[in-house]
């Protein structure tokens, strides 16, 4: 039976003093969920995040790092300084970062191998755009974004890997997939894994679903036989609304 992974994105929002606030509310309403918890902070945070989520069942994320470990490339974050800081997961390749920072995916594979060199556990994200899904072809473009992700990583890695269907028309819409149009999705996902790297190891790669996801759709979606949990961004931030879809199987 594969766990659920309920994952926040905030995304650029949250200054320090605001995620002093979210953690002096949030840890304990989620303190007895057997899901795993975990949010994707704004860099700025990464250390006081850390430090306020120690002692809980809460990890600590980032949105996105580059793929060498030093060098001139300002501005940037490097996956060995994640990794010294005690980070434990990366979201890889969000559609915002392919839409509006030019990754690709040539960046996005770099990016996971280097985040698996560095003991990072990698969110893929992967999606459709609502022209694709009406021209009929979601399946074609969201496999041939995972098998591009995955060239050269190993089964031994796929399997500490986390892949986040996000259909970009779902993305702070407020309009959600249903649960049977992202069990599909996600689904063709989970078949792919396994033509690439066998069955056993696609019965146990955690595969989200994000998009829109509230804590009214949560129970819904997360029910669903393929979908592991989700990636969940403007719920996410308010600490009660994110505990409901932590806590959606109470
Ligand atoms: P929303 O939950 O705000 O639609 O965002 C989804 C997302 O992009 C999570 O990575």
């Amino acid at each position: 039976m594969r766990k659920k992974v309920i994952a926040g994105n905030w995304k650029m929002n949250k200054s320090p003093a605001e995620v002093e606030a979210f953690m002096k509310e949030f840890p304990k309403l989620v303190e007895n969920t057997k899901n795993e918890v975990i949010l994707c902070v704004p860099f700025v945070d990464v250390a006081l995040a850390l430090e306020l989520a120690k002692d809980t069942n809460i990890k600590i994320g980032v949105q996105n790092m580059h793929f060498k470990d030093s060098g001139a490339y300002t501005g940037e974050v490097s996956p060995k300084m994640l990794e010294d800081i005690g980070v434990d997961y990366v979201i890889i390749g969000h559609s915002e970062r392919r839409e509006y920072f030019n990754e690709t995916d040539d960046s996005v594979n770099q990016k996971l191998k280097a985040a698996f060199s560095h003991h990072l556990n990698p969110i893929l994200c992967v999606g459709e755009t609502l022209e694709q899904r009406e021209n009929g072809i979601t399946k074609e473009w969201i496999v041939d974004q995972v098998k591009k992700a995955l060239a050269d990583i190993t089964a031994e890695q796929v399997e500490k890997l986390i892949i986040a269907y996000e259909p970009i028309w779902a993305i702070g819409t407020g309009k959600t997939a249903t649960a049977e149009e992202a069990n599909e999705a996600i689904h063709w996902i989970r078949e792919e894994i396994g033509s690439l790297y066998g069955e056993e190891v696609a019965q146990k790669i955690i595969l989200q679903y994000g998009g829109s996801v509230k804590s009214s759709n949560a129970n819904e979606l997360f029910s669903m036989p393929d979908i592991d949990g989700g990636l969940v961004g403007g719920a996410s931030l308010e600490a009660v609304e994110f505990s409901k879809i932590v806590n959606y199987d109470k």
